[in-house]
C-alpha cells in the first residue's frame, strides 16, 4: 500500500556538484538536512575537479544518510520514498546519488523520485512557510544559472530571462580567482567588500537597458580583469564592492523590472548567490519601495543541500508522482516551463 503522503518519510539526496547532502523529511516537513562539504578539497585546485567530487560523494554518502536518519531519529526501513537530484550538475557526480537513491528504492520496493536540482533551488524561499508555493517572480542564482521564473503554481513555470554567458555566482568565483581570494570566490568577495567603496570603479551593468529579462556577466568579468596592473593603486575592498555591486544592481534591476511585466506582487530568490548579504540589502529595499512581498532561501537553503530536495519531492510526491528506475541523469537539464 503506498504511504500517505501527509505523513511519508522521504530520504532525498544531493550530489549535483561538491556538495554531499541528505535530508529526511516527514509529510514535507523537514527533521534533518546533514552536508559534507567539499569545498576544502577543491580550493588547493581552485575549483571543482568532477573526478575528486564523485570518489568524494562515493566516500561521504554513506555517513551523510546514517547522520540523517540519526538526527532525523529515524530508521531506513521507515522511509516511504527515496529522492535524488537527477540533473542538471556534473555527470559522475549525479550518477552517485541517484544510483544510491534507485538501490536503496529497489531494495527497499519503494518509490524513486528524480529531482531538478534548479526547480529545488526555485522553490526553496517557499520551504516552511505555511502557505507553500505561491505565484511569484523568482530569481535563481547560483554557480552555474542566472533564472528569471514566473511561478504560477508548483510545476507550472514559466521562464523570463536567463544569462546569455556566465552565471553571477560564476562571475563571483571567476573574479574572485582574478583578484587572489580563496575558493569559491562568491563569499570570499562579498567579506572583502565589506567597508570598499562601491563607486571606486566604474563596472558596467551589462544588459540592465536591454529592454529583456536576461543577463549578461562576462564583460564584467573582463572589465575587473583589465584593472588588474593598477591594482597596487585601489584597494581590494573597493575593487571587490564595485564588482560586487555591478552585480547586485543588474539583478535587482532585472528582477523588479520582471515584477512590472507580469504584475506580480512576489519576489522569491534563491541559489547560492542569494547569500550575499549586499544582494539582499537592496533587494530588500527595492522591494519595499516598490511594496512588494519578498522571500528569500534561508542562508542553509541557499547552497548546495537536499532539504529543497526533498521538498520537491514530497510535492510531487503528494501529487502522487514518481520517477522510473530506468530515468537517467541530465547533467543539462533545464527547468520544465510553459
Ligand atoms: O547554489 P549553489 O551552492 O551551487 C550551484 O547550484 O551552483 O551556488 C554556489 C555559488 C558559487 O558560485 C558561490 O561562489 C556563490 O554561490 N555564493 C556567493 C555567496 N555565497 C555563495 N556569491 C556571492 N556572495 C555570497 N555570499
Ligand atoms: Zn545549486
Amino acid at each position: 500500500m503506498a504511504a500517505d503522503p501527509a505523513s511519508a518519510l522521504v530520504l532525498a539526496l544531493e550530489t549535483s556538484c561538491d556538495e554531499t547532502a541528505a535530508a529526511v523529511l516527514r509529510g514535507g516537513v523537514l527533521l534533518a538536512s546533514e552536508v559534507a562539504s567539499q569545498i576544502a578539497i577543491h580550493a588547493q585546485y581552485g575549483g571543482v575537479v568532477p573526478e575528486v567530487a564523485s570518489r568524494n560523494h562515493l566516500r561521504a554518502l554513506k555517513p551523510v544518510i546514517a547522520g540523517a536518519l540519526a538526527v532525523a531519529g529515524v530508521r531506513m526501513e521507515e522511509i516511504a520514498a527515496f529522492a535524488a537530484t537527477c540533473g542538471p550538475g556534473l555527470a559522475s557526480s549525479l550518477m552517485i546519488g541517484t544510483s544510491v537513491a534507485k538501490a536503496l528504492a529497489v531494495a527497499r520496493r519503494k518509490p524513486y523520485l528524480a529531482i531538478n536540482h534548479l526547480e529545488g533551488h526555485l522553490l526553496s524561499p517557499f520551504f516552511g512557510t505555511a502557505e507553500g508555493v505561491r505565484p511569484a517572480v523568482a530569481l535563481v542564482v547560483s554557480g552555474g544559472h542566472t533564472l528569471l521564473v514566473e511561478i504560477e503554481a508548483f510545476g507550472k513555470y514559466r521562464l523570463l530571462g536567463q544569462t546569455q554567458d556566465d552565471a553571477a555566482g560564476e562571475a563571483f568565483d571567476k573574479v574572485g580567482k582574478l583578484l587572489g581570494l580563496p575558493y569559491p570566490g562568491g563569499p570570499n568577495v562579498n567579506l572583502r567588500a565589506q567597508g570598499g567603496d562601491v563607486t571606486r570603479c566604474e563596472f558596467p551593468r551589462s544588459m540592465i537597458d536591454s529592454g529583456d529579462l536576461n543577463f549578461s556577466f562576462s564583460g564584467l568579468k573582463t572589465s575587473v580583469r583589465y584593472l588588474l596592473p593598477k591594482l597596487g593603486s585601489i584597494s581590494l575592498p573597493d575593487v571587490c564592492a564595485s564588482f560586487q555591486e555591478a552585480v547586485v544592481d543588474v539583478l535587482v534591476a532585472k528582477t523588479l523590472s520582471a515584477t512590472q511585466i507580469t504584475r506580480r506582487r512576489l519576489v522569491a530568490v534563491s541559489g547560492g548567490v542569494s547569500c550575499n548579504t549586499r544582494l539582499r540589502e537592496k533587494l530588500h529595499a527595492a522591494c519595499a519601495a516598490g511594496g512588494l512581498e519578498l522571500l528569500i532561501a534561508k542562508p542553509t537553503l541557499c547552497t548546495d543541500n537536499a532539504a529543497m530536495i526533498g521538498y520537491v519531492a514530497s510535492l510531487q510526491l503528494s501529487c502522487g508522482h514518481a520517477s522510473s528506475l530506468t530515468s537517467d541523469i541530465d547533467p543539462n537539464l533545464r527547468l520544465a516551463t510553459c
